[in-house]
């Protein structure tokens, strides 16, 4: 295990050094991994085009440095705990030696199926064993995964799938979550139907419901590794290599394929996950996310499992069967490392203390949290009762872009502060600009989020359009990554996340683009357009407010409208991007250019409509006031 960082000053130091020798300090930390040929050059770098290369030339397996380095040691050691959805069912154990078996034999079914080095697969697949199994399958023989959560609809899945040409399919007859059971493979098949790429799926049996196999292009996963041999002798990749895509929502268009590479991201998801986490051997961590998401990606899979811990995966939901469900598997597996998001600690808040009083909860030593800024109530909630006031909450700020956290406290180590994400790690240069790209020196200051230098596990690409990546993060301020979120930086230096300042919805930390929404709105036949904004929700952290303009409507079609647009946007998205309001007006707000003002919808959403500024320069200001009329919410004047 790599050294860790082990007090406040030993931060300070290293962050000093990180920044004034950033290669020397990375060189140093990737130096303690299994490398084939080690890097020529540590970083090469512009955030103009950009390029961001880092270990130049190495060559390496990331799964070899999560098996091969860690056995023989841990062959016994367990390395995924699975908890199903039902707790009556029967848990699962994998050890480094058992998932590695696995893991080849999944590899080598792959390459006999004719998957290779480069090819994409995606993966749609539950919150089982399988998913990391198949995930870690693919980086073993370098083909590129693409995992899609479960949750998203059939022309989302289509979309990924189109959009990178994958030439496979994992996925499974169905999924159990909570008391719901989703019939998994016959969204596959309806995607299907619009994706050319794709040879072969391959179809895990979990629910047993019945389900139609394709001849010649479905196989059942019991039937793909069939006598497939368990060793397996895993590709060499060089740094630079493609690990994964995973498609994330911006402000524009359909959702991008955010590129990982090998060398990088496994050096970072390590160092990120010890030290941030203080993990020590024979700790038992629990992230509950779900592996479709990038917080899956790093902190279920590559990052414990590269520090050879024991991480925990969990298929079901917090209220099922009961809201006291997080906490007896806390309690059932001696948990000391904690990891949610703030919306699952606000429902569980709505439900009362005593699912949390009456668990045994003593094994707890630091929570984490992820995914959208957490209100200073459901810090004292998840502080005083869950952690009893002895946990230290590291709220860490990261996105699919940056691969890993990059503000965030250490736990134990830096003083927290509740709802500030508080300080950078090591290799991270945060800074903060105004509108205007001007950076903001000192403390005590608030604008957008950027980074101004690379971090091994940063984006390198958006799949096939490398000039999408540039656009979207590298050419709103020069020569800087820019975030999408607002900052500020208070008198400690301590940063606090504000939210997005672009149009992306942070909906229960999971990233909505109100392009998409308004998109898939659009296509009911009876809208004319739509304008889709955030609001504040109590337990989701924002939620999806949309105002639609409509043809002319009977009685009967004004009934039924905003339910049919609710089940549009689930079926074209998934439910998680339903709207949570609907209000039909008869105009939206608009400039003369005809550029909609989201500004004023928002302030509306919120039901502020004090500060609404100039509204003169609007097309027809009368449709504010009759906005505000309508609102789905009282509106302050
Ligand atoms: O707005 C920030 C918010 O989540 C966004 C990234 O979303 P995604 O790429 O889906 O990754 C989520 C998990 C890393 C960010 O731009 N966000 C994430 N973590 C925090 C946060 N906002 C405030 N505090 C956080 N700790």
């Amino acid at each position: 295990m790599m050294k860790k960082i082990s007090s406040f000053v030993d931060y300070f130091q290293q962050y000093h050094e990180s920044v004034t020798d950033p290669e020397g300090y990375w060189a140093k930390i990737a130096e303690t991994f299994n490398w084939h040929k080690k890097w020529d050059k540590v970083l090469d770098w512009n955030f103009k085009e950009p390029k961001i290369n880092w270990f130049i030339n190495g060559k390496l397996n990331i799964t070899e440095n999560i098996f091969e380095r860690n056995l023989p040691a841990r062959k016994d050691q367990v390395a995924l705990i699975w908890e199903p959805n039902d707790p009556k069912g029967k848990e699962i154990k994998l050890t480094y030696g058992e998932l590695f078996e696995k893991v080849c034999q999944f590899a080598n079914a792959l390459k006999k199926s004719g998957i290779k080095k480069g090819d994409r697969v995606a993966i749609y697949l539950p919150m089982v064993p399988e998913l990391p199994i198949s995930m870690l399958a693919c980086a073993r023989i370098g083909a590129v995964h693409s995992i899609v959560f479960a949750g998203f609809s059939a022309t989302s899945l289509s979309d990924r799938i189109n959009d990178s040409k994958c030439n496979m399919v994992i996925t499974a007859d169905g999924l159990f979550r909570g008391n719901k059971n989703v019939h998994l493979k016959s969204i596959v098949d309806e995607a299907l139907l619009s994706c050319d790429s794709v040879e072969h799926v391959v179809v895990l049996k979990r629910t047993g419901d019945p389900i139609e196999m394709k001849a010649g292009r479905d196989i059942w996963w019991s039937d793909f590794i069939a006598g497939v041999s368990t060793v397996n002798k895993a590709e060499v990749m060089d740094s630079e290599d493609t690990l994964f895509i995973l498609y994330t929502s911006g402000s524009t268009g359909k959702p991008k394929g955010v590129l990982h590479t090998v060398g990088g991201y496994m050096v970072f998801a390590e160092y990120t996950f010890l030290n941030v986490f203080q993990y020590n051997e024979g700790d038992i961590y629990w992230c509950t996310a779900d592996i479709g998401w990038v917080t899956g990606h790093t902190y279920i899979v590559y990052g414990p499992l590269l520090a050879g811990g024991t991480s925990i995966m969990f298929e079901g939901i917090p209220t099922y069967p009961d809201p006291g469900r997080f906490w007896e598997v806390v309690d059932k597996y001696k948990v000391n490392q904690f990891y949610t998001a703030p919306t699952a600690i606000r429902a569980l808040i709505a439900q009362g203390d005593e699912w949390v009083r009456s668990k045994d909860l003593s094994s707890l030593k630091v929570l984490g949290s992820v995914g959208e800024p957490i209100n200073e109530e459901a810090w004292r909630w998840y502080h005083d009762l869950v952690g009893k006031g002895k946990c230290p909450i590291v709220d860490t700020w990261w996105q699919t872009e940056t691969g890993g956290i990059l503000i965030t406290p250490l736990a134990g180590i830096t003083p927290t502060k509740p709802s500030f994400a508080t300080l950078p790690l090591p290799g991270v240069q945060p800074v903060i600009v105004d509108n205007e790209g001007k950076v903001l020196e000192g403390n005590n200051v608030q604008g957008n989020l950027c980074i101004k230098f690379p971090w091994p596990g940063m984006i390198r690409t958006t799949y096939g359009d490398h000039e999408r990546c540039r656009i979207n993060y590298f050419s709103t301020y020069r020569n800087l990554y820019f975030t999408g979120d607002g900052a500020k930086r208070d008198e400690e230096g301590y940063y606090r996340i504000l939210g997005r300042v672009d149009d992306v919805i942070n909906v229960s930390g999971h990233r909505i683009g109100t392009a998409e929404v308004e998109d898939a709105i659009n296509q009911h036949p009876k809208v004319v357009e739509s304008a889709v904004v955030g609001y504040p929700h109590e337990i989701k952290g924002s939620g999806i407010y949309a105002y639609v303009t409509c043809d002319a409507l009977s009685e009967d079609e004004a009934r039924t409208i905003e339910k049919e647009i609710t089940d549009l946007v689930s079926k074209i998205i998934g439910p998680i991007a339903k709207p949570d309001k609907i209000q039909l007006v008869a105009g939206l707000p608009k400039t003369r250019s005809g550029k909609i003002m989201r500004r004023i919808l928002r302030k509306i959403g919120e039901g502020d409509a004090t500060s609404l500024g100039d509204t003169s320069t609007l097309l027809d200001p009368g449709v504010v006031e009759d906005i505000i009329r309508g609102a789905k919410v009282d509106v302050k004047r």
